[in-house]
């Protein structure tokens, strides 16, 4: 990122710059940035990845919310040097080449959004959220999207999707047992020898 700022007086020193080393999206990167460098700059302006996005600058939106080492932090409140050693995903590294995570296919299933501007946030947040609890309730997914702010679709929807989401996540549950049907023989035991009419000798 290039700064521009004056010399009045000729005593301006170079800004120092610090090698971090991080990997984001599963690719590992090298990068010199200033100590000040917000981690959303980084990952906007540095990597070109503009689908976290910056409503407020303040930590208020949740719009910029990525994952470090899985935890969802908002990366206008998170130096770059802080990533130093550590794994970022961000919105652009939810989908495979030729299939949408879960969560996309659930925003898109379930109208989760409509502008979009908070929704590369939403689907971080959630995704912490479904690693950690697999079976989220209503309650736990707005509990987990209640630092994100959206100015469009009144949440239902969304938590919807995050539902739709972790319902497709899940394996399948296994069938249960036929209760009605006598139990299997247990062909761990030694069977009695018979001789045929049932009696034993
Ligand atoms: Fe980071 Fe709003 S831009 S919380
Ligand atoms: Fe517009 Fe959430 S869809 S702000």
């Amino acid at each position: 990122m290039t700064i521009v700022y004056d010399d009045h007086d000729d005593t301006a020193t170079d800004v120092p710059v610090r090698r971090i080393r991080f990997t984001i999206n599963g690719a590992k990167k090298v990068a010199e940035v200033e100590p000040r460098l917000l981690l959303a700059h980084l990952i906007r302006r540095g990597l070109g990845l503009t689908g976290t996005h910056m409503g407020c600058d303040t930590t208020n939106c949740g719009a910029c919310t990525v994952l470090v080492d899985g935890r969802a932090v908002k990366s206008c409140t998170m130096l770059a040097v802080q990533v130093d050693g550590h794994q970022i995903e961000t919105v652009e590294g939810l989908a495979t080449a030729s299939e949408l995570h879960p969560l996309q296919e659930g925003f898109k299933e379930e109208h989760g959004l409509q502008c979009g501007f908070c929704t590369p946030g939403m689907m971080m947040a959630a995704k912490a959220l479904l690693d950690a609890n697999p079976d989220p309730n209503e309650e736990d997914i707005r509990w987990a999207l209640s630092g994100n702010l959206c100015r469009c679709t009144g949440y239902q929807n969304i938590v919807k999707s995050v539902l739709w989401a972790a319902a497709k996540l899940r394996p399948p549950a296994e069938p249960a047992a036929d209760e009605s049907q006598p139990p299997a023989p247990d062909e761990s035991q030694p069977q009695a020898a018979g001789n045929g009419d049932g009696s034993q000798q």
